[in-house]
C-alpha cells in the first residue's frame, strides 16, 4: 500500500467517524429553589448531523441556552445523555466553541493572544498560530486591533474576539448562543456572512440561538423552535432555500413565507 493511499484510508475513517454529529438523549433539567423544584427542560431528543446548522428559536425563558449549555459540558442535565460523535459529554472540550452573549476575554491578553489562546495551548507552534489569528483577525475585520486590551474595545469588537477566539480552535462543534444580538445591524449582517463561509469552509457543526428570525433563517438548514413550560421542541423547520446564501436570499418568496409561519408560531406561544 503507497503513502497516498494510506493517507486516504485514514481520511476516509475519519470522515466516515463524523464531525461533530451531536445526539442528544431525553435531556432535562430541574432547578431547584428553596422548596420549588422548576423544569426548564423537558425530555428533549435531537440529532443534529456532522456539519449541519441548526438554529434554536423560541420565547425568552424557553430554555435555550440551557440545552446550549449542557451541549457545551457548563451545566450538567438531571436527565439524559448528549454524545459528540458517540461521546458522552461530561464537561467543556476544545472540540466544541463557545460563543454566548456577553462571553468573557482575558483582560490580561491582547486581542491577538486572547485568539491564538487556543492553538497556544495545543502547542501549536508560533508561525502556525500566527497564521491562525492573521486569517481570523481578517474574518472578524480586527486587523488593526491586533495589540489592544480587551479594555480598550468597543461591546461589539470584543464579540468578535470572541467568535474569532472561538473558531481559531478549530473546533468540530461550534456552540453560539445570541453571538451577533450586541452588535449594529450592519456588522451583523457581516458577522453572518462571514460564519458561513467559515462554516462551508471547515465543516464545522453548529447550533445556533437567536431571537432574531431573518437571521434564523439566513444562516440555517434547519430551525427548530422551542415553547416553555417546560422547555421542549414544538416545532422543526427545514430551510429550502438554496445553500449559497447571497444577501438576496431575504427576498425569496420562500424565505418570507417561512418568516411569516415562524412568527405566526412565536407570537402564540408568547401571548
Ligand atoms: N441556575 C438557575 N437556577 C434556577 N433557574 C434557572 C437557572 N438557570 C436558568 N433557570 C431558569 O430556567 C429557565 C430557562 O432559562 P434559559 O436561560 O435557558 O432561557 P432562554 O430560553 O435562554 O431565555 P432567553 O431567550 O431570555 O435567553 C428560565 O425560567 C430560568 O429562570
Ligand atoms: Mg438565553
Amino acid at each position: 500500500m503507497t503513502k497516498e493511499t494510506l493517507a486516504r484510508e485514514i481520511r476516509m475513517e475519519t470522515e466516515a467517524a463524523g464531525h461533530g454529529a451531536i445526539a442528544i438523549r431525553g435531556v432535562g433539567k430541574s432547578y431547584r429553589t428553596g422548596k420549588t423544584e422548576f423544569q426548564a427542560l423537558g425530555n428533549i431528543r435531537l440529532d443534529i448531523a456532522a456539519n449541519e446548522f441548526v438554529t434554536i428559536v423560541g420565547p425568552s425563558g424557553c430554555g435555550k441556552s440551557t440545552l446550549l449549555r449542557i451541549v457545551a459540558g457548563l451545566e450538567e442535565a438531571s436527565v439524559g445523555e448528549v454524545t459528540v460523535d458517540g461521546v458522552a459529554v461530561v464537561g467543556p472540550g476544545a472540540d466544541r466553541g463557545m460563543v454566548f452573549q456577553g462571553y468573557t476575554l482575558f483582560p490580561w491578553l491582547t486581542v491577538r493572544q486572547n485568539i491564538e489562546y487556543g492553538p497556544k495551548l495545543k502547542g501549536v507552534p508560533i508561525l502556525e498560530r500566527r497564521a491562525v489569528s492573521n486569517r481570523y483577525l481578517r474574518i472578524t475585520r480586527l486587523e488593526s486591533f491586533a495589540n489592544r486590551f480587551p479594555k480598550q474595545l468597543s461591546g461589539g469588537m470584543k464579540q468578535r474576539v470572541a467568535i474569532a477566539r472561538a473558531l481559531a480552535n478549530g473546533p468540530k462543534v461550534l456552540l453560539m448562543d445570541e453571538p451577533f444580538g450586541a452588535l449594529d445591524a450592519q456588522t451583523k449582517l457581516e458577522m453572518q456572512e462571514a460564519l458561513l463561509d467559515v462554516w462551508a469552509k471547515e465543516k464545522t457543526t453548529v447550533l445556533f440561538i437567536t431571537h432574531d428570525i431573518d437571521e434564523a433563517i439566513f444562516l440555517s438548514q434547519r430551525i427548530l423552535v422551542m415553547a416553555a413550560g417546560p422547555g421542549r421542541m414544538i416545532g422543526e423547520y427545514q430551510v429550502a432555500l438554496p445553500a449559497e446564501r447571497t444577501p438576496e436570499v431575504r427576498e425569496h418568496p420562500d424565505f418570507l413565507k417561512l418568516k411569516r409561519e415562524l412568527a405566526s408560531l412565536l407570537k402564540h406561544k408568547e401571548a
